[in-house]
């Protein structure tokens, strides 16, 4: 029977979440610092309890489904957020190709919505990442943009929470461009008690909005930053060194530019051998150019962990995507 003029419509009700998975507030991963402290926290054991035990959630997300937007390549986030929802026992439609061209921005946030139960989006601007949280009513995650990559920096700190136990007081070196990578681990570090140590040629360093918030995460959490422009002071006593491509995506005509300006801050033999210890281990988020920002000698060397952050983005999202849309 049709509704009565005047009948006030209910709301429908939200299946409810089993109870034993922690859930995030923001309902959004559009930045890293949509999770709280405790969240992030929940979401790094919640990690743990997926890694060693797929099995258990092989149904958790059964009839739930994921839309995967992508402007940009990928292997590594299209791979593992793919498989993670498949591993949960969900599905994943995926679209590459510029996100609003065809139609508005906010009209394909609201047709994903009605079909989906989460969006997870590759852009070149965070604001189409902002965008689409504010029209869709579903979560969205960002997966890269030209400011963040919250799902690398998830794994990557979870990645040395596994090599090193305990956090806090340990110093993670970044050396090379003041990127979306750079930004995500700053902030994730940070919060967590490593001492984060950024070395960038003059000009590259990142951006002032995101250093002041680090800066005020390191003072709660009472960890060291240091920005500087000399990759031996940023490595010297570092626990874990990472770097990153020198032209993002998007960057690629800036790419004979940023050689030049960047050559000194290539992380190689003589880097590591004058200046990391013999524990350090080396970080990438891959895809890496050798030659450029990493030599062989280092990447393919025992200390490299490159391959373990790659599987932990696996785990992390299947962990992630568990407590936003169980
Ligand atoms: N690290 C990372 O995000 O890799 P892709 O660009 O291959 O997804
Ligand atoms: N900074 C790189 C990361 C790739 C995973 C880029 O944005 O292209």
């Amino acid at each position: 029977m049709p509704p009565s003029a005047g009948t006030s419509l209910k709301p429908v009700k939200k299946m409810p979440a089993p109870k034993t998975l922690p859930k995030i507030g923001a309902s959004n991963l559009t930045r890293d610092l949509d999770l709280s402290q405790d969240e992030l926290l929940a979401l790094l054991d919640l990690t743990q309890q997926v890694k060693a035990h797929p099995a258990r959630f092989s149904k958790a997300l059964a009839g739930r489904y994921l839309s995967l937007l992508f402007e940009k390549p990928s292997l590594r986030t299209r791979f593992t957020f793919e498989l993670a929802i498949k591993q949960l026992g969900g599905d994943a439609v995926l679209s590459v190709g510029p996100i609003g061209d065809r139609e508005p921005l906010r009209d394909v946030a609201r047709n994903l919505d009605r079909w989906t139960n989460c969006i997870v989006a590759r852009t070149f601007s965070q604001t189409t990442i902002d965008d689409l949280a504010h029209w869709a009513s579903i979560p969205v995650i960002n997966a890269l943009s030209d400011r963040y990559h919250p799902c690398q920096a998830l794994a990557d700190v979870f990645t040395l929470q596994e090599k090193f136990g305990d956090l806090r007081g340990l110093k993670l070196a970044f050396i090379g461009d003041g990127n979306n990578v750079a930004n995500s681990l700053m902030l994730s570090a940070l919060r967590l008690g490593m001492n984060f140590a950024i070395a960038t040629p003059a000009g590259y360093e990142p951006d002032p909005e995101i250093v002041t918030q680090a800066k005020a995460l390191a003072a709660i959490a009472g960890a060291e930053l240091l920005i500087t422009n000399d990759p031996a002071q940023a490595t010297r006593g570092a626990h874990a060194v990472y770097t990153d491509v020198w032209a993002s995506m998007g960057q690629e005509h800036e790419k004979e530019q940023r050689r030049a300006h960047f050559a000194p801050f290539q992380v190689n033999g003589a880097l590591w051998q004058q200046h990391a210890g013999p524990e350090t281990i080396f970080l990438h988020c891959l895809p890496a150019k050798r030659g450029e920002e990493v030599t062989d000698e280092v990447i393919e060397s025992q200390q490299s962990a490159v391959f373990d952050q790659a599987e932990n983005r696996l785990h992390v999202q299947k962990a992630l995507l568990l407590m936003l849309i169980s």
